[in-house]
């Protein structure tokens, strides 16, 4: 079963967060009354905060991402699991924007972690994910429901083995700073694997060659410049080289594509 909340406070910054029934919020603005500023929503981040989305992703929605090749959580799971074991296993893993809890349920139940930590900025996804651990009844492996924002992650330096984001880094408001604070908390050695939706030429660019394809990529009208965004493989990579991940592998299925990339360890450790 996940773990009840406490409240927490820090000794760092001298805030405290309050407790809560269903998961621990360690957000900016938990417990904080804001009188005028007010955050401008993301609809990546927004359209999933929505309850009728939360109930809906298990229930058909996330299955829907078949169009883009996704092979379904079973297969993506053990896709993941493949990279995820050799860096964390025996230790916590943090599933990242967990959705439902569908890969992080997976993980509890397969024994391989020490915990498994299920973080989601969307309140009602982290109910959806306690509502599914209540049904399918407790594993020997604790899951902790974690509300944090994926760029500002609630870890310390160096801390987490490994941290998982399926079909995420499209939804996030921005992806750099994101990866920036993913590599800061993996410890050397760790590893970041990752789901997302590749532009729609990319089952073209798979045939003749992603640079080949760019021009037709960058002139088609693109979810860029919407709250979404697909990506080209080569700016995944990019992404990861940018924050000091390394080791970039990935396997990609017309417009789906899984990658890992791991974080150095320093040079004679
Ligand atoms: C499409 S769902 C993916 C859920 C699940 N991981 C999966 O593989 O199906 C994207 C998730 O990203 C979360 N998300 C969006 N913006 C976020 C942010 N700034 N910080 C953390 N999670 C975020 C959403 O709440 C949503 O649950």
């Amino acid at each position: 079963m996940p773990t009840q909340s406490t409240g927490l406070s820090c000794p760092r910054c001298s805030r405290t967060f309050p407790a809560s029934p269903a998961y621990l919020d360690l957000t900016l603005s938990s417990g904080v009354q804001q009188r005028v500023y007010a955050q401008r929503s993301w609809g990546g981040t927004e359209l999933f905060r929505n309850p009728l989305v939360s109930f809906a992703y298990e229930r058909g929605w996330r299955q829907g991402f078949a169009w883009a090749g996704f092979p379904g959580a079973d297969k993506e799971y053990d896709m993941a699991m493949s990279y995820l074991l050799p860096a964390a296993q025996g230790r916590v893993l943090v599933d990242m924007s967990c959705g439902s809890g569908l890969f992080s349920r997976r993980f509890a139940r397969s024994g391989s972690f020490s915990g498994v930590v299920a973080a989601d900025f969307s309140e009602s996804m982290l109910q959806q994910t306690r509502e599914y651990c209540r049904a399918e009844g407790g594993t020997s492996t604790p899951i902790t429901l974690l509300r944090a924002d994926v760029a500002r992650l609630p870890f310390a330096t160096g801390g987490v083995a490994a941290l998982h984001a399926g079909a995420a880094i499209h939804c996030w408001p921005n992806p750099q700073a994101a990866l920036a604070e993913i590599s800061r908390v993996l410890a050397p050695g760790g590893v970041f694997v990752a789901s997302t939706f590749l532009t729609a030429t990319a089952p073209l660019g798979a045939v003749l060659g992603d640079d080949a394809v760019r021009p037709l990529s960058r002139a088609m009208p693109s979810p860029r410049a919407s709250s979404m965004r697909y990506w080209e493989e080569a700016e995944l990579r990019d992404l990861c080289e940018a924050v000091g991940l390394q080791d970039f592998r990935r396997q990609r299925d017309w417009q789906f594509i899984l990658f890992a990339a791991t974080k150095p360890r320093p040079s004679g450790a």
